[in-house]
């Protein structure tokens, strides 16, 4: 017996879905990650080995995610129990579930921490404190603002609270909403940027960094990196997907839904690439800086461009709603789960995570300060936070994701739920789930183990 609504409700429209979950993958990774990766990775070599990892390995996985969702109707842990039962597995593959809520509560309390940087940063470009700074004091400035959580725990707390509002305020009246108004938002100002950054007569270097190819570039290690990329990026591997596909229409095409998000996501990561390192390049600097590409390097850019203050404002303004949606995603899969388990009410479970998240983030702020200079991957709990998440949860989570839906769930569920039109798909997309991705998702998590060994 399948249901049609999940009981926690459902999306307005086909194309809240799409929004949905382009707002759950346009996030920190694609503005914070993507342009300093591509640019340690030499570029468009870097671009076309992470494009080949979305459409091969990232949507047919994602297209498991949403079949498992949609079938089961429920918080991951009881649509995986759900859809094992109906093939007569072990539903313990619910854990799976398990740990893709832990992983997405993590994931959340370390990006409150980065959202309370961008809400200091915002009125800090509108004030214009940076104007005329060269590198060294917006290093400086960075630097200083790590180490102080008393002027950081605001932020947090605020968008704490908001994310926390939304989840309370249910699927059709708070995340339905919210990506209503933000995503539009979110474009609207991606495009001014664009459009300023095409007059900054730099556009083409842009294209060329972005899409210049050069084999030479590619080692393994890059490989490693885009492939680990594209799943972050897609928000693969905890659940997100999964949950917001519970509140989809039945007779939605979950192909082409995939494709619409896989598409939109790329495409939003290239415009923002394409926004930003004009910026760089006009102003003389490294378009390779890491990590601080946007909190260090991009702030000296708008501090000595005409009209740079109101370009920083808006741009900060951007980083914080793309966090905004990729942060409700990742907690409403253990908002939906406790009203499923525990029958409180959302509001209740909202709040009580929405708490421990917000004292997780707090200790995350704090652990900052011990720090003496800006080296990212020396270890602090933030650190921590980011690296066993990305680099072995979420690929271990995808893992277990691919093996249960290729191998364990049977090919009548899989075939009826994702009802591709044309046979070939179907087998490009059984293929793909049973080897390429079991095999590059093992490959990523086995070589990030390694390396922390
Ligand atoms: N996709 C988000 C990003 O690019 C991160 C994320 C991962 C969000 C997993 C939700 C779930 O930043």
């Amino acid at each position: 017996m399948q249901r049609t609504t999940s009981i926690h409700g459902r999306w307005s429209h086909r194309w809240v879905f799409i929004l949905a979950a382009m707002g759950s993958s346009v996030g920190l990774g694609n503005i914070w990650k993507f342009p300093y990766i591509t640019g340690e990775n030499g570029g468009g070599t870097f671009v076309l080995i992470y494009l080949l990892c979305v459409f091969l390995i990232g949507l047919p996985l994602m297209m498991a995610e949403v079949l498992i969702g949609r079938r089961g109707r429920l918080s991951p842990v009881n649509a995986i129990a759900l859809c094992a039962r109906e093939t007569s597995v072990s539903p313990r593959w619910q854990l799976l579930g398990g740990l893709g809520m832990l992983t997405g509560f993590l994931i959340f309390s370390f990006y409150s921490v980065v959202a309370a940087w961008i809400l200091h940063y915002i009125p800090a470009m509108a004030k214009g404190v940076l104007a005329g700074a060269g590198i060294q004091q917006t290093s400086r400035y960075f630097e200083a603002l790590l180490v102080s959580p008393e002027r950081l725990i605001l932020g947090h707390s605020a968008f704490v609270w908001v994310v926390m509002t939304v989840l309370a305020l249910g699927v059709r009246r708070g995340l339905d909403r919210a990506v209503r108004i933000m995503m539009p938002a979110l474009f609207f100002l991606l495009l001014l940027l664009l459009i300023y950054a095409a007059n900054t007569g730099y556009f083409k270097h842009a294209l060329v960094y972005l899409f210049h190819f050069d084999l030479a570039k590619v080692t393994p290690q890059s490989v490693l990196v885009a492939m680990g990329h594209a799943f972050f990026t897609l928000s693969l591997g905890m659940g997100a997907i999964m949950m917001y596909s519970a509140y989809m229409g039945r007779r939605d095409s979950i192909g082409r839904s995939v494709l619409w998000i896989g598409l939109l996501d790329t495409l939003i990561a290239l415009m923002i690439g394409l926004a930003i390192f004009p910026i760089v390049f006009a102003s003389q600097l490294d378009p390779a800086s890491g990590p601080g590409l946007v909190f260090i390097t991009l702030p000296v850019a708008f501090a000595q461009m005409p009209a740079g203050q109101v370009l920083g404002f808006v741009f900060f303004i951007l980083v914080g709603l793309t966090a905004l949606t990729s942060a409700i995603s990742l907690m409403e899969p253990v908002t939906a789960w406790t009203v499923e388990r525990f029958k409180v009410m959302r509001w209740q479970a909202a709040l009580i995570w929405g708490v421990l998240a917000w004292l997780l983030g707090l200790a995350v702020l704090v652990s900052f300060e011990t720090m003496s200079s800006l080296r990212f991957f020396s270890r602090n709990l933030f650190d921590w936070l980011n690296y066993f998440t990305s680099n072995l949860f979420l690929p271990l989570g995808g893992l277990g994701l691919a093996i249960f839906v290729g191998w364990k769930l049977s090919r009548r569920v899989t075939e009826s739920e994702l009802h591709l039109q044309q046979t070939w798909l179907y087998l490009a997309w059984y293929f793909a789930i049973r080897y390429l991705v079991p095999a590059a998702l093992g490959i990523i998590f086995v070589a990030n183990l390694y390396n922390i060994i």
